[in-house]
C-alpha cells in the first residue's frame, strides 16, 4: 500500500511530501478510532524488546531520529505507528526559517537523501508550549537541541544552555547536537573543551540521560577524544552518526548538505563500531545511519547499540518499517537463543558466542551492566526520571497514544 502513496508523494518536490506526512500525522493519525486502526497495525508490544536504560524505559529498540519531528507536531501520529521512542528537533532558542528551498533531495536509486534544512523549527517557547499539553506521553520523548545560526561561537554555550532550560521538565532525554553540517561552523563545537562545558553546564540543571550526536567525518583519534571528554563531564551517551559531507558516497551528490541513508550506512556503521570498540560498557550507544532492515538493526544492536533511529529508512519504506525491524530482530534473537534484547546487545563486540554469552550472563545482569554506566552510576537517585518512571510501572506495553496524553487536539504546526 505505501509503494502506491509513496509513487505519489515522490511525483512531489521531498520537502512538501514531508509536510503532507506531517499534516496527516498531526491532524488524521491523532483522532481516535484512526489511532487505534494505526496502532493495530503497526504497534509491536513485546516484553522481551522492552529495555530500562539510564532509568528510562523504552518499549522497542526503535526510534524516529532527529529532523523528522522538528517541531514536535507528530508525537501521537508516530506513537501509532510502533516506535519505541521519538526525538524531536533539532530544537533552537530562537525560531528559524532554515536555509532557502529547496533544500531536501531524493536519490531514490540509491535509497537516500540529500539536506540543507539548516535547523528551521518554531523555537523553543513554542514547542516548549507544545510538549506542555502532551508529557509525558506513554513512549520515551528525546529533545535534541542545536544552536541558532545568527549566535556567535562565543556564545554558543549559553544559547544551549537557554533552550534546555525550557524544556528540561518535558522530555525524558536530551541530546546536543554539535554535528549537523547545516549551520556555518557547528561541526567546530565538537572538540573535548567545548563538549566539556556542555556537559558540566547541563549537569547543574538536570540528572536525565544527556547524549551528544556525532558527525560521520571526523578523524578517528579527534572523534574519541571529544567522546572520552564528554563522558567525562557527564555525558550519558553517544549518538552516531549525523548526516555526512563526504560527497564520494553518493554519486550525484550535491556540494553541500549531509548524505543520510542507504549512502550512509556503510561509514555510519564503521564509525559506530571503532566508538563501541572503545566505550561499550562504559557508555549509552545509540546507533543512527542508513538503519533500514532488521538484519541491519540487529547488526548494530549486536555491536553495541542499545537503541537505533531510522529517518531515511521511513521515507522509502513507509510507517511499517519500524514493527518489521522489531519483528525481525525478535525472530533473530529466537535464532540465536536470547530471550531478552538485553542479551543481544554487544554481542559480537564481546565476541561471545550465544552460548558462552547464556552461560555466563543473564538477561538481567547483561543489562545491568549495560546501563550502570560511569554517568548512570552518578544519576542513581536521578530525581528528573519521575514522570517516565511513573509511566514504565504502570505500562507493561506500550499503549495508544491518546490513552495516556492529557492532550487536547489543537497543536498547531506553524
Ligand atoms: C531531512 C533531514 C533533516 C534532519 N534534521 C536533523 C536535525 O534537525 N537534527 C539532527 O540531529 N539530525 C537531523 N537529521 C539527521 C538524522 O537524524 C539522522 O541522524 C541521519 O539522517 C542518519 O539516519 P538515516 O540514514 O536513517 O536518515 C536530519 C536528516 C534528514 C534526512
Amino acid at each position: 500500500m505505501y509503494e502506491n502513496l509513496k509513487q505519489v508523494l515522490f511525483k512531489l518536490d521531498a520537502e512538501k511530501a514531508h509536510n503532507i506526512v506531517e499534516f496527516f500525522l498531526r491532524k488524521v493519525a491523532p483522532l481516535p478510532l484512526v489511532q487505534d486502526l494505526l496502532a493495530w497495525q503497526f504497534v509491536k508490544c513485546d516484553e522481551r524488546l522492552a529495555n530500562t536504560l539510564d532509568s528510562v524505559r523504552f518499549p522497542n529498540p526503535v526510534g524516529v531520529s532527529a529532523g523528522f519531528d522538528k517541531n514536535a507536531t507528530m508525537l501521537k501520529g508516530l506513537g501509532a505507528l510502533g516506535f519505541g521512542f521519538i526525538e524531536v528537533g533539532t530544537i533552537t532558542q530562537a525560531p528559524q526559517s532554515g536555509n532557502p528551498k529547496p533544500r531536501l533531495f531524493r536519490f531514490p536509486q540509491e535509497h537516500s537523501l540529500q539536506n540543507m534544512m539548516g535547523f528551521n523549527n518554531n523555537g523553543v517557547s513554542k514547542i516548549a508550549k507544545r510538549l506542555q499539553k502532551l508529557y509525558p506521553l506513554c513512549l520515551p520523548i528525546g529533545a535534541n537541541i542545536g544552536k541558532n545560526k545568527i549566535i556567535a561561537q562565543s556564545d554558543s554555550l549559553q544559547n544551549y544552555e537557554n533552550t534546555l532550560l525550557e524544556v528540561l521538565d518535558l522530555a525524558d532525554y536530551f541530546v546536543f547536537n554539535v554535528s549537523s553540517p547545516n549551520t556555518p561552523k557547528l561541526r567546530d563545537l565538537q572538540n573535548k573543551g567545548f563538549v566539556a562545558s556542555l556537559f558540566k553546564m547541563a549537569r547543574k540543571h538536570t540528572q536525565k540521560p544527556i547524549f551528544l550526536k556525532i558527525s560521520p567525518d571526523m578523524h578517528t583519534d579527534d572523534m574519541l577524544e571529544v567522546i572520552e571528554s564528554a563522558i567525562k563531564h557527564g555525558c550519558s551517551g553517544i549518538i552516531a552518526t549525523n548526516t555526512s559531507i563526504d560527497y564520494s558516497l553518493l554519486k550525484g551528490a550535491k556540494s553541500e548538505g549531509g548524505i543520510s541513508g542507504e549512502a550512509l550506512k556503510e561509514r555510519s556503521r564503521e564509525v559506530f563500531e571503532s566508538i563501541a570498540k572503545e566505550f561499550f560498557g562504559k557508555t549509552l550507544l545509540i546507533s543512527s545511519g542508513g538503519i533500514d532492515s532488521a538484519d541491519e538493526a540487529y547488526e548494530r544492536i549486536k555491536m553495541g547499540a542499545c537503541l537505533v533511529q531510522i529517518y531515511t529508512g521511513l521515507v522509502y519504506q513507509g510507517p511499517s518499517l519500524p514493527r518489521r525491524i522489531n519483528e525481525g530482530i525478535l525472530a533473530r534473537m529466537q535464532a540465536d537463543g536470547f530471550s531478552h534484547i538485553s542479551e543481544a546487545i554487544g554481542v559480537s563486540h564481546t565476541t561471545k558466542s550465544h552460548k558462552n554469552a547464556k552461560d555466563s550472563k543473564s538477561a538481567k545482569d547483561k543489562e545491568q551492566e549495560i546501563n550502570i554506566t560511569e554517568s548512570a552510576k552518578a544519576k542513581s537517585n536521578a530525581k528528573a526520571t519521575s514522570s517516565v518512571a511513573k509511566q514504565s510501572k504502570d505500562s507493561t506495553k506500550p499503549k495508544s497514544p491518546t490513552k495516556r496524553t492529557r492532550a487536547s487536539d489543537d497543536e498547531t504546526n506553524a
